[in-house]
């Protein structure tokens, strides 16, 4: 994990940088830690070059429990359309006083190109299919809030893995935590390569996954990804992988539902299952204000 004052992604991560992040965020979490001007005087961009609306929300509202104020740069109507470089731009946004920018991009690596220009930190909100490392923490403090220890919890990650950023930090993140991951997909969109990831087991047939597992996250179809010869029918990926109503009955009682979100409704999972009483989808989003409220403290700590 690159994290000194930059956080780009959990390729590198230790299990200990997971557990302080988790310990910090539930800390705010629960009021332990008041947090209103913990960051006053400082300024965040949000620099969104990729539509959001919980990671966008999420940062915002962890600025502003902070203190610190939160600008919306606007990607589109900025400079960089009348061909001014990256670079220069974190020049520019850094002489005008930024302390930090969260980035999300179409193109893996991008944050991690910005960073050696920016002499404030960097922040990934989702870089390509990657890495979205503060949704990985994210989900891991979700699972955390409900086993406490994840030592031989099965998660099964669902979906188009092959397409997923948050499937890459997430299944990492919960396992330096200890939980046996199985990445489950049509063979097509399992991932082809296996650097930075952290998984048990890969599997093409959900039903043979599903009596095992403590937790299920579905994934969202990333039709805006690749060139969509990759994706099989939307059809055979709701009989094959979507999580339906009779499909449910082949959980465990206890299993949690997670989904990062936003949610192709009917596709993933059956609009009836998103809030039901074990969906998590909700939380996951809760969470996510406290997770980057922990991460933009320690970055602009690091970077002080
Ligand atoms: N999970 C997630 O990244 O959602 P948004 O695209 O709405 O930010």
């Amino acid at each position: 994990m690159t994290f000194q004052r930059h956080f780009l992604d959990l390729d590198d991560a230790q299990t200990p940088a997971i557990e302080s992040l988790i310990a910090r965020a539930r800390q705010f979490k629960s009021g332990v830690a008041h947090a209103t001007t913990r960051l006053r005087g400082k300024l965040v961009l949000g620099m969104f070059f990729e539509a959001s609306t919980r990671t966008a929300t999420s940062f915002a509202a962890a600025a502003y429990r902070l203190g610190a104020t939160w600008h919306d740069f606007g990607a589109a109507t900025s400079s960089m359309s009348k061909g001014e470089t990256p670079a220069d731009t974190m020049h520019t946004v850094r002489a005008v006083g930024a302390d930090a920018i969260v980035v999300r991009h179409w193109e893996s690596g991008y944050p991690h190109a910005l960073a050696p220009h920016f002499h404030g930190s960097i922040l990934n909100a989702g870089d390509g299919s990657h890495a979205h490392p503060t949704q990985g923490v994210l989900d891991a403090m979700t699972l955390v809030e409900e086993f406490g220890t994840l030592a031989g919890r099965r998660l099964i990650i669902c979906g188009d893995i092959r397409h997923s950023r948050v499937a890459r930090s997430s299944a990492r993140a919960a396992w330096l935590l200890g939980a046996k991951v199985t990445l489950c997909a049509p063979p097509l969109l399992l991932p082809q390569t296996s650097p930075g990831w952290g998984f048990s087991e890969l599997s093409t047939v959900l039903d043979d996954c599903l009596p095992q597992a403590d937790a299920l996250m579905l994934l969202r179809v990333q039709t805006e990804r690749g060139d969509g010869t990759e994706l099989p029918p939307f059809a055979d990926l709701v009989e094959g992988y979507g999580l339906t109503e009779e499909r449910l009955k082949l959980l465990p009682d206890h299993c949690i539902i997670m989904h990062p979100g936003p949610v192709n409704r009917d596709v993933e999972v059956a609009a009836s299952l998103i809030r039901v009483q074990r969906s998590r989808i909700d939380r996951q989003v809760e969470n996510g204000v406290f997770v980057r409220m922990a991460v933009l403290e320690r970055a602009l700590h690091h970077a002080a």
